[in-house]
């Protein structure tokens, strides 16, 4: 058997596959050559840079599973897979401390402007006064999907004293309570919240669930999270958003269309904080979303049950 492993997984995950199967490293796959290397695979992995479209699905004759190390798998074409038999796994559980921690370094840097502070004070200037910022205690942070990292979001939010408002279609009165959150709806959220943080995954319901229509109706002052995924927040919207001072600030980690390049419209606006998705890049992370899913390609491959994405 021959697994494929590109975007650069951690090497821990590979040699759990190498002690039984031939495995390809490919960091960097572009597009044609993956469509042209696909047919000699029995397994690949990939993070979010692969597309594993239906036109590779449909040249993948001898693939049986596609691992996704990370959560996220709006990469990955399921329909297209199921259709041919071909199991799509991920690891959800790999990278959450890291993608709720990383929203947490976002909510911080944002609201005490540390990369400018930083950028500006390594050219060599000293802005005191101009750089205050806003504490979060006491603050409302509006949580919206209260998952595995939505919560554990909250339960550091709450550490740091502030108010938790959480949106869920699936969160029930017994487990806000055991969280120590209140369970609001979508518009009392973005209504009553000083920080809004989104944790959902992509999908047609939460495809630009936030845009210029819901930001007119929050609170003056609020600053907006995406460490989720792009597109549940417009961007040409958050941007102009910001712009006019509807939003005080944005800290973004995900866009939708990857890697951003510098015409991007959130790229250069002032109070709007970039990372490139470096939610889940952590040492831990990749190693745990590596191994995660070479255990589960090593499982599928021997004909044992794994659980789908
Ligand atoms: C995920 O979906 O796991 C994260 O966004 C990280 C990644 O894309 O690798």
């Amino acid at each position: 058997m021959k697994v494929l492993a590109a975007d650069g997984i951690s090497p821990k995950g590979i040699e759990l596959l190498q002690k039984e199967f031939e495995v390809v490293v490919k960091d960097k796959l572009p597009a044609e050559e993956l469509l042209e290397i696909i047919p000699q695979f029995d397994a690949i992995m990939v993070r979010s840079a692969s597309k594993v479209t239906k036109e590779v699905i449909d040249r993948a004759t001898n693939l049986k599973i596609i691992g996704r190390a990370g959560v996220g798998v709006d990469n990955i074409d399921i329909p297209a897979a199921t259709a041919r038999g071909i199991i799509v796994i991920n690891s959800p559980g790999g990278n959450t401390i890291a993608a709720t921690e990383h929203t947490m370094a976002m909510m911080l840097a944002m609201s005490r402007n540390i990369p400018i502070a930083n950028e500006t004070m390594q050219k060599g200037e000293w802005n005191r006064k101009k750089y205050v910022g806003v504490e979060l205690r006491g603050k409302t942070l509006g949580v919206i999907g209260m998952g595995r990292i939505g919560s554990g979001v909250a339960k550091r939010a709450l550490a740091f004293e502030m108010n938790v408002l959480a949106y869920d279609p699936y969160i029930n009165e017994e487990r806000a309570q055991a969280l120590g959150v209140k369970v609001a709806t979508f518009d009392e959220v973005i209504e009553n919240a000083d920080f809004i943080t989104v944790h959902m995954p992509l999908t047609p319901d939460t495809k630009g669930m936030i845009g210029m229509e819901q930001m007119k109706k929050m609170k003056k002052g609020v600053r907006l999270v995406n460490c989720a995924r792009g597109g549940i927040i417009v961007e040409e919207d958050l941007a102009e958003a910001v712009k006019q001072g509807i939003v005080a600030g944005a800290a973004i980690d995900v866009y939708t269309k990857e890697p951003v390049t510098k015409d991007h419209p959130l790229v250069g606006v002032p109070g709007i904080v970039l990372t490139p998705h470096l939610g889940a890049s952590t040492v831990e992370a990749q190693i745990g979303v590596s191994v995660d899913v070479a255990k589960g390609i090593l499982a599928a491959l021997h004909g044992e049950p794994v659980a789908t994405a």
